[in-house]
């Protein structure tokens, strides 16, 4: 027997131990390792019944996501997959039993559901997650599931991709058994008194398959809720479909039917982009050049400066975390304000069910509002957020200095200054750092940890290890105006504001964007954060424009009008009093306007150009900001914005969408776009290049490491 798989036995019940760390995916030989062993099993006239266990943290978290490139760049043949394998386990003639801790997920359930009972401890989960990656289960799980759990159930986590929890799986028959305590002891015990029984086998269970009638309205449901809630992507409506094929074919063509929809997806540009971003989500966690070993800095209570907006939010994201926090403001309205916000936001998540009263009044008391820095000393970690200025930055960072403790760190949420800078104000730059959360900060995954020049290895460590904890995505960015994010963010939102100005109607530019994936329109999202954030930047960064360039006008007058977006009931759009956009016929007639006085000859532009325009400029800026080593790898700029500017995972973020496209031609259009539209859209030198040679963004390594820019 191979290390992967081991066959022991206990007296007369035989047990396949499956030992493929980290996680026991079913990679090369773990399949072939368990076949050997049930043929052993069949064999051994003293082997009555076999468990099959994973060893380790659990049981099997699916087959081996890596195998799936192999197959699709055509180095490996998929082949007969795990089918025969399921059916081997199958049609063995002594029960088999699964014991499941940890995860069953994918293939690790499609295996589960071969054996003929299962039993699990009382924290396991089960899952269908195959839609995540943008395939679905290819190994009979969308047969075999609504044999077992239903066809309302099997539909959902087949298409939705979300885990169950043991208990939920005893009672939908997934599970036969919870076992309390020792599991292994556990189901050699159950696989003993299920011996004289007739060992079930799923695929001949047809009972819970349910009536065509009823079965059309639940599959109808299911796909109205994909295409809202799973907009443009193709997996889930797949799996749909698969399972719907199990309630009308028999198990050997309902999995034939199910064989073809997952390749198709497979073969797929969403599942290749899906895959990117599993692995990408995890590879950010990564810096080369801090190793894991480097000393994490402990982090029992934070105190945060402002408790507006971000400072609220932030207050919110460390006491959900279990962490203590001191909040800060100026004066007693503005904290009183930014309690009552945080209390509101607790109390709504009561209401919608996502929190118990009781969790809330504990977080509650974990943030302790203050008007003074008296208790400033104790705390591990300050997280300031004030008004976005770099003298009070600096007034408070040099204060900071003064009262914390040796070892503390000191973080900004600033958007666009200089950590170098504000770090200047201390005597200790190594323990300043930029912790960029995004609005509203207790709902966004991202986390752009921000490294200054002198930023210690144990804080950056500290602060990446802290945002997992945190529940976010943290992603290390070099210092720069608008580090990776909203540096990327400028020329999209110029090019949409261009668009409308050439003639583009305000409701077309953010349809095309919408239609493409976006979580929202580039104009309603200006309305969503406020107009005049981004209109009080560029009055102060005037004067760094190149004179001569081409500046969008129409955001600025809009903000002149008193037009800030939702907050002030209109921007681009008007708003109801439930902050529904109502397209504004005045704000259309002004740009008409405003474009003939400054000469823009208006013209019709197709959605295609919109797209390009809009996606291109952020693609043409991460190269940029790629090759200045201000992101480590195109992967993080990726991730950070699927996470925190609604880009579609489906398409993999900017940089492998336009890796996607080929970025010859991205190369190609982006000089068009120079040629009509100047020199905001020289391309960036690494697109030439990599266009030139023929690579790709997700191949490029920069070999230096994040610094200052
Ligand atoms: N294949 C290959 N590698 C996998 C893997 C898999 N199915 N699941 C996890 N890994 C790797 C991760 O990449 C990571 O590698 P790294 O340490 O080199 O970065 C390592 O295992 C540990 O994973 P996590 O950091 O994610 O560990 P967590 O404990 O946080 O999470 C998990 C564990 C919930 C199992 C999570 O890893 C996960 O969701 N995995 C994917 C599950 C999945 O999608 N399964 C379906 C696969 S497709 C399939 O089965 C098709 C079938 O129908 C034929
Ligand atoms: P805000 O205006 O909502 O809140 C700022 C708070 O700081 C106010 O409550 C104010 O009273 C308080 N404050 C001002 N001076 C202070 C002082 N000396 N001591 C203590 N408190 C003081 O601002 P917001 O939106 O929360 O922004 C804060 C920071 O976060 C800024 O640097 C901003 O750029 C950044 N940021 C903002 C995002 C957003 O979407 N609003 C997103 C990401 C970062």
């Amino acid at each position: 027997m191979s290390d992967l798989v081991q066959l022991t036995k206990d007296k007369d019940v035989a047990i396949i131990t499956i030992n493929n760390p980290p996680v026991n995916a079913l990679g090369p030989g773990v399949p072939e390792g368990i076949s050997q062993a049930i043929k052993e099993i069949i064999r051994d006239q003293s082997v009555k019944a076999a468990v099959v266990i994973g060893a380790g943290r659990t049981f099997i978290a699916g087959a081996d996501i890596k195998e799936f490139g192999k197959i699709t760049s055509g180095k490996k043949d998929r082949g007969a997959g795990l089918l025969p394998l399921l059916r081997e386990i199958e049609d063995c003639p002594k029960p088999v039993v699964m014991a499941i801790h940890g995860m069953a997920f994918g293939g690790g359930l499609e295996l589960a559901m071969s054996g003929h009972y299962r039993v699990g401890a009382p924290g396991a989960q089960v899952g269908q997650p195959e839609v995540k990656l943008g395939i679905i289960p290819g190994a009979g799980g969308t047969q075999r599931l609504p044999r077992l759990a239903g066809v309302a159930k099997a539909v959902e986590m087949c298409a939705q991709g979300n885990p169950v929890p043991a208990r939920e799986a005893l009672q939908l028959g997934i599970f036969d058994q919870i076992i309390e305590g020792d599991l292994l002891t556990g189901a050699v015990a159950f696989a003993r008194s299920v011996l004289e029984k007739p060992a079930p086998r799923t695929r001949e269970r047809n009972e819970k398959l349910g009536v065509s009638e009823q079965n059309a309205a639940l599959f109808a449901a299911a796909r109205q809720m994909a295409r809202q809630k799973q907009r443009g992507m193709m997996a889930p409506l797949a799996a749909i479909e698969a399972v719907e094929a199990a309630t009308r074919l028999p198990f050997d063509k309902g999995c034939e039917v199910e064989k073809k929809l997952f390749n198709d997806c497979l073969f797929s540009d969403q599942s290749k982009a899906l895959m990117h971003v599993f692995f990408g989500e995890r590879e950010v966690a990564k810096v080369p050049d801090i190793p894991k070993e480097t000393p994490i800095l402990p982090v029992n209570a934070v105190a945060l400066v402002g408790a507006g907006t971000m400072g609220g939010g932030i207050a919110m994201v460390f006491a959900n975390a279990g962490i203590p926090v001191l909040l800060k403001d100026a004066d007693q309205p503005s904290l009183d304000r930014g309690m009552d916000v945080i209390r509101k936001n607790y109390a709504s998540s009561v209401k919608r069910g996502r929190f118990t009263q009781q969790f809330v009044d504990e977080r509650l008391q974990l943030i302790q509002p203050a008007l003074d820095y008296d208790d400033f000393g104790r705390v591990d970690m300050v997280v300031e957020a004030v008004f976005e200025g770099m003298q009070l930055k600096k007034e408070i960072f040099s204060l900071l200095d003064r009262l914390c403790r040796p070892g503390a760190i000191l973080a900004s949420n600033t958007s666009t200054l200089s950590i170098d800078e504000i770090a200047s104000s201390t005597e200790r730059p190594e323990a300043v750092i930029g912790t960029h959360f995004f609005s509203p900060a207790n709902v966004m995954r991202l986390l752009e940890i921000v490294r200054g020049k002198a930023s210690s290895k144990e804080v950056i460590a500290t602060c990446m290890q802290l945002s997992k904890k945190l529940g976010k995505v943290g992603v290390l960015v070099g210092n720069c105006r608008g580090f990776v994010g909203n540096r990327m963010f400028g020329p999209y939102r110029r090019e949409a504001q261009f668009l409308a100005e050439e003639g583009a109607s305000i409701e077309a530019v953010d349809q095309a964007l919408y239609d493409f994936g976006m979580a929202m329109g580039p104009l309603a999202t200006g309305d969503l954060a406020g107009l005049d954030v981004g209109w009080r930047i560029r009055k102060e960064y005037r004067h760094l424009e190149k004179p001569g360039t081409r500046q969008p006008f129409s955001e600025d007058r809009l903000c002149e009008m008193g037009r800030y977006g939702q907050k002030t009931g209109a921007g681009w759009y008007k708003y109801d009093e439930n902050r529904r956009p109502i397209p504004d016929p005045e704000v259309a007639a002004l740009l008409r306007k405003w474009a003939t006085e400054a000469g823009i000859p208006q013209r019709t532009i197709s959605p295609q150009e919109i797209v390009d325009r809009c996606v291109l400029a952020l693609v043409n800026e991460g190269a940029r900001i790629l090759e200045e080593g201000i992101a480590l790898r195109a992967v993080d700029i990726d991730i950070i914005y699927l996470n925190g500017y609604g880009f579609p995972a489906y398409r993999g973020g900017p940089m492998w969408y336009a890796d996607t496209l080929g970025l010859h031609k991205v190369c190609d259009r982006i000089s068009e776009f120079h040629r009509q539209h100047g020199e905001l859209w020289e391309p960036a030198p690494l697109l030439i290049r990599l266009a030139q040679e023929g690579g790709t963004f997700a191949e490029f390594h920069q070999s230096q490491d994040v610094t200052a820019a």
